[in-house]
């Protein structure tokens, strides 16, 4: 059986798309099988991220690594899809002429019939790539055969692209424009993947809260309606979903989080920035006490809801003054595990034509400052939730150590425990014992209890 090794550069969208470039290989007429082993493929795929630095180089770099092989192994195909592939297009052969498929996220799910050109063009002699990275709205989604996901998690994209055109980000230009899929069709690729024994989805967009779409009644459902529509689906026990904006953050979603204790107490919503001035720079859309009022919002909705956030930091002309907002605003919001990054300017975005005048050194002073209190922040909710009870997905045996199992928490916390049951795809209910820097350690105290139908009930403190 021919194999394929994906190497994935970036986000969770990109993990996901890759996973659905093995699930179509696997099911094409290329029979492909996945391997780990660059040395042992037939077709090297490199899935690329273009949102933050360095994106051209570590392609190149790679690809540097993969001429190697393929010197050794003539045969061998080599193919770079993603958002790099989809701004350079030709660009990447003309840097690296022993490469033979660039196609874009948009176009991945015609990767088998780029295979059999590829091989039709070299019956011909021809080694001239073949190149696909055009927009094609939703035809990806309609042709992508069903997800062989075998886990009891899976993600699923209920959009593609983004329109918000945030100053510093590349995403609209790489991915297109905001396209939702139609309600049916998710709940029928959930319904399928609940058949596969998937028991958590996590639903994934650039942008989620501007879903918008029709459903075959010619009703309008937007994000929050998509919510309730797959809490119905039997056999889902939690949902969550990634990247939410605060700017679109509605209060029927916020009713959602209130009425739905299927949905995860645990919301990824990227601020950025703490301060007004900056934010107004970044085109985000709101101003801090905007994301402040949402927060309010959602603690009195849902007292133990866990928030995490995106930063950047060293956005052109961040002064210290407009740092210092966003540590009193990270210190006032006590957010959970979050990412922070480096501003990097991306070419063809407004904010890399701004003047940016801070140095790199103090820069990178604000960075570590702000991760250290992140991370401080997120080890005290760690330690916080010692003694309580909570309902963990159990996604299978812990790495390390065969006896554990391994699961999720609803804020989204790895823990480990041991269990002689076979736990795997099954919520078991955990009372936490000892908390560690990445992970929480407990013990199990009954198994299928399924989620409690209401929040509230979820975390019970026994020391707080
Ligand atoms: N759609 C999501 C995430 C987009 S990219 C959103 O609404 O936020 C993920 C994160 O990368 C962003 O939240 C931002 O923090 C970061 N990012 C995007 N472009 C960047 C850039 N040019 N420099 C540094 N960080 C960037
Ligand atoms: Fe990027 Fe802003 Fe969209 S960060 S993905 S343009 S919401």
């Amino acid at each position: 059986m021919p194999k394929v090794y994906i190497h994935t550069h970036g986000c969770q969208m990109n993990d996901y798309d890759s996973t659905r470039m093995r699930d179509l290989l696997a099911q094409s007429h290329h029979c492909m099988d996945e391997t780990y082993d660059p040395y042992q493929a037939d077709l090297l795929l490199l899935n690329t991220c273009s949102i933050r630095e360095k994106a051209q180089e570590k392609v190149f770099d790679q690809l540097g690594r993969w001429r190697v092989l393929k010197k050794q192994k003539p045969s061998m195909m080599i193919g770079v899809g993603g958002c790099v592939a989809s701004q350079e297009g030709e660009a990447i052969y003309q840097r690296a002429n022993f490469v033979d498929i660039i196609f874009g996220p948009q176009t991945l799910h015609r990767l088998p019939q780029m295979i059999d050109r590829v091989y039709h063009n070299r019956q011909k002699l021809s080694f001239s790539p073949v190149i696909d990275t055009s927009f094609n709205e939703l035809e990806k989604f309609d042709l992508l055969p069903p997800s062989q996901e075998d886990g009891p998690n899976a993600q699923i994209s209920i959009m593609e692209g983004c329109s918000q055109y945030c100053s510093f980000c590349i995403v609209p230009y790489t991915r297109g424009e905001e396209l939702s899929r139609p309600p049916e069709k998710i709940v029928e690729e959930v319904e399928q993947l609940c058949q596969r024994g998937v028991r958590e989805i996590t639903l994934l967009g650039q942008n989620v809260n501007a879903y918008m779409a029709t459903d075959r009644h010619k009703h309008t459902i937007d994000f929050a309606d998509l919510l309730y529509i797959l809490c119905e689906v039997n056999g889902i026990q939690r949902i969550r979903y990634t990247t939410s904006h605060p700017a679109q953050f509605s209060s029927a979603l916020i009713d959602a989080h209130r009425e739905l204790p299927k949905l995860a107490e645990h919301i990824h919503l990227p601020v950025q920035s703490g301060s007004d001035a900056i934010l107004t720079r970044m085109k985000r859309g709101y101003c801090v006490q905007d994301y402040k009022n949402i927060v309010q919002q959602l603690y009195s909705a849902l007292p133990n809801i866990s928030l995490s956030s995106d930063f950047i930091i060293g956005f052109p002309g961040e002064t210290e003054q407009d740092f210092a907002q966003t540590m009193d605003l990270v210190k006032e919001i006590k957010f959970d595990f979050s990412f922070s990054f480096l501003y990097s300017p991306r070419p063809g975005t407004p904010a890399a034509e701004m003047s940016d005048e801070t140095p790199h050194k103090i820069k990178k002073e604000r960075l570590q400052l702000l991760q250290n209190t992140l991370q401080e922040q997120a080890q005290n909710i760690s330690r916080r939730m010692v003694g309580s009870i909570q309902s963990v997905l159990v996604t299978g045996r812990s790495a390390r150590n065969a006896q554990q199992w391994t699961g999720r928490t609803s804020n989204n916390r790895v823990v480990h425990f041991a269990s002689s049951r076979n736990c795997r795809g099954r919520f078991a209910s955990i009372r936490i014992t000892q908390s560690m820097p990445h992970s929480l350690r407990g013990e199990c105290i009954a198994m299928d209890i399924p989620p409690p139908t209401h929040h509230r009930q979820q975390v019970i403190c026994a020391s707080s």
